[in-house]
């Protein structure tokens, strides 16, 4: 049975990848910070489908936690088919606001988190037939919002970890990403911040959580000649000026 670790898996983006790919028939490795409620409520969902489920929770910011996270996971998963880099962290600041210790935990957990990860599962990867490596990045990464920089600069260094690690892993390990729009608008956007948004977007939507899930099943299951790419999930946003 084929396996996949997904980090932030308790809520959102994460918690959706975790159904579809439940549902796809893979056993998940699961991980969570402060939503281990949630995702102990996920995970006896999906052993109700038959799944083998194991949960870990770490704080992605700290780099010993991650190297713990690392070391278990691969213990655990002696084969890893799948590793899904969803957890992320989000804040509008203006540039000149942003301190040094923003900017370290913001790089820490978008970047630095996937990078020793990744580094840390290889042994795992490589011992599965067809491994695959997918970032959560973000269409922000190319095309920077306002009051973004050190979020839009984690996001592009992702990005580039992605082609970088695409070429270094080849040919028996596949790394992409997924760069969603707006997806499922947090509670803190009001009416007009809503509306505004909707107007640059072709689809006229924002994307739901499952626009961006079965797209990783897609990438896992249907696209072996696929590597180094994003994907932008963004209802046509990225598109136009
Ligand atoms: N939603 C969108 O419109 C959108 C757009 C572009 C890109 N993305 C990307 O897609 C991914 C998921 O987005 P989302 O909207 O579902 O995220 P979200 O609702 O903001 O949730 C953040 C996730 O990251 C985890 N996380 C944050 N800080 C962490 C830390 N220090 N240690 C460990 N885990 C941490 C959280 O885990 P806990 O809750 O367990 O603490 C949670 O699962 C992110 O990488 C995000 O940047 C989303």
């Amino acid at each position: 049975m084929a396996t996949v670790f997904i980090t932030g898996a308790g809520i959102r983006i994460g918690s959706a990848v975790a159904r579809a790919m439940g549902r796809a028939g893979y056993d998940l490795a699961l991980h969570a910070h402060h939503s281990v409620k949630s995702l102990e409520a996920l995970a006896e969902e999906l052993r109700g489908l038959g799944r083998q489920v194991s949960r870990y929770s770490a704080d992605l910011s700290d780099p010993r936690e991650v190297e713990e996270l690392g070391a278990r996971v691969r213990a655990d998963h002696p084969t890893l088919d799948v590793l899904v880099h969803n957890a992320g962290l989000y804040e509008r600041v203006d540039f000149e606001a942003i301190t040094r210790e923003q900017y370290r935990t913001m790089l820490a957990v978008n970047l630095d988190a996937p990078f020793f990860l990744t580094q840390a599962l290889l042994p795992s990867l490589r011992a599965a037939a067809q491994p695959l490596v997918v970032h959560l990045t973000d269409i922000g990464g190319e095309r920077p919002e306002r009051r973004t920089a050190h979020y839009s600069v984690s996001k592009a260094a992702l990005l580039m970890l992605t082609r970088a690690l695409a070429v270094e892993l080849a040919p028996h390990v596949r790394v992409n990403a997924v760069s969603p729009g707006t997806v499922a608008f947090p509670e803190s956007f009001d009416a007009a911040a809503r509306e505004a948004i909707l107007q640059r977007i072709p689809l006229g939507r924002e994307g739901s959580v499952e626009d961006i899930a079965r797209v990783v099943v897609f990438l896992a299951r249907e696209a072996p000649y696929i590597t180094g790419q994003a994907l932008a999930v963004d209802g046509g946003r990225s598109a136009q000026l």
